[in-house]
């Protein structure tokens, strides 16, 4: 698989097509001193920026030639992110953004600190398991000086040699069609919902990743029928279309807009009141979207043998402010998906825009 050229503008590891693996790896800053975590900021945002094009160039780090002998770029991605904990361990509290304030606590939150936060990430993405892997270990070890890792989570997509069709929108593991009203990459919805256009200039043309772990509760889930489990979505499991869609052989399939005034023929909304789809659609909340681009994640078995699996949610968009945070406490409030799932982790970074050439990443908040 080819390499990831990037567009100069924005960080690659969004906008592109979301390969099969990830890893996610946060990190924190080991400086205390406030000159000193800038200066720390600054070295290690410059050698994870020229790491970055090497490696994603498919091409070894010094030190890792043998490591990576044989594999190719496999679409790798290196993204990277700062959290509002680094400004502030930098002194630099007065330059944090606006979008970039803590998250709050939302009802529902069963949130494990330890698993969450974080003064740095690292997203790493690729085709092929052993390119991530490696990737990500390389990255840790060039930045052992400066942080240590806090979290990190793995995370899967169906592969594109996998697909049926590589270009039909991937289920998640609760068999769902999932990222059927996404904004389209290339289109101005996405680039006005996912690119901060205003703000400070270290971040004009970036954007901001809320990250949840948000465990399933498959167990439960599989004991409904499929018709409850599309109702609780809205969509039909089968094909994705919006239940208030005309049946498949009449032409009503997944892109069907969605009708939230329809009605069954008993006068039922058809799309119920507590579907995830209509508290989460931007129609109910200004008009205001969000880029989902989160990965499935499975990480074995809880002490009482249930599965621990569900989705690595990753969110981003222009400001959590006025996108995640009104959609998650509608969705905290009544959404019927809240019975089979369960946030467990609580994470947002900025993600700053491309370097300039021959600059590093965040080159102008640390100058
Ligand atoms: C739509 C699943 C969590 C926001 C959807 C759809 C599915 C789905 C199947 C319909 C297809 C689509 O348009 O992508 C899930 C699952 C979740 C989850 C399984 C948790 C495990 C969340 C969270 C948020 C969110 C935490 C934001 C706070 C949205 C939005 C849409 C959506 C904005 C599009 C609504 C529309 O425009 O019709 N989700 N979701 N979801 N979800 Fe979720």
């Amino acid at each position: 698989v080819a390499a990831v050229a990037g567009d100069g503008r924005h960080q690659p590891g969004i906008a592109e097509r979301a390969p099969a693996h990830l890893i996610f790896t946060a990190y924190d800053l080991i400086s205390t001193e406030p000159t000193a975590v800038r200066s720390a900021l600054a070295a290690l945002l410059r050698t994870w920026t020229s790491a970055s094009a090497v490696l994603m160039r498919g091409e070894p780090t010094a030190g890792a030639e043998r490591d990576t002998a044989g594999l190719g770029p496999a679409a790798l991605t290196v993204t990277v992110g700062l959290g509002a904990s680094a400004l502030r361990r930098a002194g630099l509290d007065t330059r944090i953004p606006g979008p970039l304030a803590d998250i709050p606590a939302l009802p529902g939150d069963r949130i494990d600190a330890a698993r969450g936060g974080g003064d740095l990430a690292v997203q790493v993405c690729a085709e092929d398991p052993m390119v991530a892997y490696s990737a990500a270990r390389q990255l840790r070890r060039i930045a052992a000086a400066y942080v240590q890792p806090r979290w990190v989570q793995r995370g899967f997509q169906r592969t594109a040699a996998g697909a049926a069709d590589p270009d039909a929108t991937p289920r998640n593991l609760m068999g769902q069609v999932d990222g059927t009203d996404n904004p389209r990459p290339g289109t101005a919805q996405f680039d006005l919902a996912v690119w901060a256009a205003d703000g400070p200039a270290w971040m004009r043309g970036g954007t901001y990743v809320v990250c949840r772990r948000i465990r399933m509760l498959l167990d439960s889930w599989d004991r409904l029928t499929e018709a409850a489990q599309s109702e609780v979505i809205g969509r039909r499991k089968s094909d994705g279309a919006p239940l208030s869609a005309p049946p498949a052989d009449q032409g009503g399939g997944e892109t069907t807009a969605p009708d939230f005034a329809a009605r069954t023929a008993d006068g039922r909304p058809a799309i119920a009141v507590n579907a995830h789809i209509r508290l989460a659609h931007p129609q109910f909340h200004g008009g205001v979207a969000m880029f989902r681009r989160g990965y499935s994640y499975d990480d074995g078995l809880d002490a009482t043998g249930e599965p621990d699996a569900g989705l690595f949610f990753q969110a981003y968009q222009a400001d959590p402010r006025t996108a995640f945070v009104p959609v998650q406490r509608a969705l905290a409030a009544s959404d019927a998906l809240s019975t089979f799932i369960r946030h467990t982790s609580n994470a947002l970074f900025a993600i700053p825009p491309a370097p300039p050439p021959g600059g590093f990443l965040a080159q102008q908040l640390l100058d």
